[in-house]
């Protein structure tokens, strides 16, 4: 693990979609799928991102344009630097002999996609709310898409699509990233039909590694305890699906957050 932010050069950029980059730089550390490092830009601010590549000794994050630190990473070119740390946090269970099956939302398919690297019968599910904002369609051609206006794949929801593929096909384990609000109703969704499921959470964070609380999910910090928890953990966390911690410290309605 690197404690102390090191200056690494981007060596590659992929445009996975109008809204999404994927930065490739050199990487030859051990990590495991879910975990995620802190990238910083000098003068501007540091940020969690999932390592959602890895070949040989190249690793990428993918990173959708939201704010102004996803913006400025936008504009960075090959030959930029970049400061790294980590790998941080506690990754998903990979089970190679369990029927699997990940449930995507958006970037949330970045957490996803080294799982999929490790488990190649996996059933990949990933949603959006329209065409253009659907990643690694060339990566993993194999993917059931939906979308909520229908524009491709099954029209609706990833829960509503999940529901459907659970008519016919069951799974041992789910795993799953995205909006809070999908993951908590996948949750839901799996416990009825007697699933193991784990969940990526996103929370604002500062340090990284457990010292400043600002990642708190009902007494859990979310940088050292996850960002993965399973059932059993999630089932302790009242803040789940419903309280996140902004910026400033203030407790808010997880809608809120992401309405603003
Ligand atoms: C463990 C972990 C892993 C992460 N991995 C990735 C990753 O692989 N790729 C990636 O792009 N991001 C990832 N994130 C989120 C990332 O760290 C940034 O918080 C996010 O990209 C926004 O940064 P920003 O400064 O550009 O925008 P901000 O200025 O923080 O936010 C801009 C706007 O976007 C909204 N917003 C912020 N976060 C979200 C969200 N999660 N969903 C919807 N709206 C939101 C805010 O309400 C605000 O309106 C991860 C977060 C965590 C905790
Ligand atoms: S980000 Fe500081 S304790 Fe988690």
């Amino acid at each position: 693990m690197i404690e102390q932010p090191g200056m690494t050069k981007i060596c590659d950029i992929e445009e996975e979609s109008p809204g999404v980059k994927t930065f490739f730089f050199q990487w030859n550390l051990d990590f495991v799928p879910g975990q995620f490092i802190m990238v910083w830009i000098p003068l501007l601010d540091e940020k969690p991102f999932t390592i959602s590549y890895t070949r040989k000794d190249i690793a990428g994050i993918s990173v959708l344009k939201r704010g102004v630190f996803t913006h400025a990473l936008h504009n960075k070119k090959v030959g930029d630097l970049i400061g790294i740390r980590g790998p941080y946090g506690k990754g998903f269970h990979v089970k190679t002999t369990s029927k699997s099956c990940v449930v995507g939302g958006g970037i949330g398919m970045a957490s996803l996609a080294t799982v999929v690297d490790k488990l190649p019968d996996i059933t990949i599910i990933q949603g959006a709310r329209t065409s253009s904002e659907i990643i690694y369609q060339k990566r993993l051609p194999e993917m059931k898409l939906c979308t909520e206006d229908g524009s491709i794949g099954f029209k609706g929801t990833t829960v509503d699509f999940l529901k459907e593929v659970l008519k016919t096909q069951t799974f041992d384990s789910v795993y799953t990233c995205g909006p809070e609000k999908m993951m908590y109703k996948v949750v839901e969704l799996c416990k009825s039909h007697g699933i193991d499921c784990e969940v990526s959470l996103d929370r604002y964070m500062k340090c990284g590694f457990g010292i400043c609380g600002q990642c708190d999910c009902s007494g859990r910090r979310v940088c050292i305890d996850g960002p993965v928890f399973n059932t059993a953990e999630l089932n302790t966390m009242e803040d789940f699906g419903k309280i996140t911690i902004v910026k400033t410290g203030q407790r808010v309605n997880i809608h809120e957050r992401y309405c603003k």
